[in-house]
This record gives C-alpha cells, structure tokens and sequence, in this order.
C-alpha cells in the first residue's frame, strides 16, 4: 500500500535533498543546486522528506512570511516513484499542517501540465501570471488555495 509520512528534513538529509533537487532540475522546476542554498532551505523552510516505509520518494516544502502567508516552494517525486499518488498524499499531509493560515500560496511553470493538474486537484485556482519569476526569463502562475 502506498502510505507515506512526512519526515521534516534535518542537516543530515543535506544531500538526499539535495539529490531529489536535482532530479527535479528543468525549465519547469527551478531547484537548489548549491550546498549552502541547501542548507540554508533546510534551516529556514519546512522541507520534509516523503517516505514510503523506509523508502524516500520525494520530497515537499513550504515557508511561512512573515505576513503569514504560506508558501509552498517545492515538491518532487523520484522519476521511477511519480504517478503513484505520492504527491497527492504528500501535499494533502503538508496542506493539514497549515490548515489555520488565511493565504496558501504557490508558483509553478504554465508548462508544467502534471503539477498544475494536482494543484488543482487540491483545490487550488491560478491567481495571476508573472513573467520571469525566478529571473531565469520563465514565467510562473502564481496558485492560491481557496
Ligand atoms: C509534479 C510531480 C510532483 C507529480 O508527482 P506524482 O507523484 O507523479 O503525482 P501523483 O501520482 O500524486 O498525481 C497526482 C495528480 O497529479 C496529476 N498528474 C500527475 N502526473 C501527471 C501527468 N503525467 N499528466 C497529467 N497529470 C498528472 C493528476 O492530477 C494526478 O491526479 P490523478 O492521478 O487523480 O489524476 C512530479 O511529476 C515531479 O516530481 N515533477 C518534477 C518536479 C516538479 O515539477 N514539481 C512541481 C513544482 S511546482
């Protein structure tokens, strides 16, 4: 059965995290590359790995502002792991723990069919368009959920 929980991701996950990154490195993921990028993620964000018994299939994380309003900025499933539903899960997981926060918010590349469809799945709207979000000439929806 595919159950998963949410394990938060300490220094010592540095390089799993930093491995899930960069599989999920492409035009439609903007992801950490360097150690300190990585570790100051860890240190500051809600990063979390995403196991499945002992297996780790992926990873999802959020910040909160300091307005409060949360946001999720990031979430990958291993290649061999994704459309088995651990993203899914893993987003339901991580949206319970900020159920109390007003504004839950996310960015995700207007490509990126796969994602888009489990945003809104979740319940999330596309709020607005913004060009060369990351500075990298890509733009970006911005996803709010309602
Ligand atoms: C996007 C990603 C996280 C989805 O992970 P996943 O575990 O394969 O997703 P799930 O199996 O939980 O699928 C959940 C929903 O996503 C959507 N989805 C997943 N794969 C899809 C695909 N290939 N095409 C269309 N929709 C897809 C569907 O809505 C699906 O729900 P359904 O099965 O009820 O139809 C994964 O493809 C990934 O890691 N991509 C690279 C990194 C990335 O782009 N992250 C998003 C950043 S904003």
């Amino acid at each position: 059965m595919n159950t998963i929980v949410l394990k938060r991701a300490t220094l010592e996950d540095s390089q799993e995290v930093a491995k899930i990154e960069k599989v999920g490195n492409s035009k439609t993921y903007s992801s950490r590359t360097k150690k300190d990028e990585i570790e100051n993620f860890i240190k500051d964000d809600f990063v979390f790995l995403i196991k499945n018994r002992e297996t780790t299939v992926g990873m999802v994380s959020f910040k909160i502002t300091k307005k409060k309003i949360v946001h999720y900025n990031g979430l990958v499933i291993y290649p061999k792991f994704r459309s088995k539903g651990f993203a899914k899960k893993a987003m339901f997981l991580a949206l319970r723990r900020v159920s109390k926060y007003s504004r839950i918010e996310l960015v995700v590349h207007p490509h990126n069919n796969s994602a888009i469809s489990l945003y809104f799945s979740l319940g999330f709207i596309i709020e607005a368009w913004k060009n060369n979000y990351f500075g990298d000439g890509e733009p970006r929806l911005v996803m709010l959920k309602k």
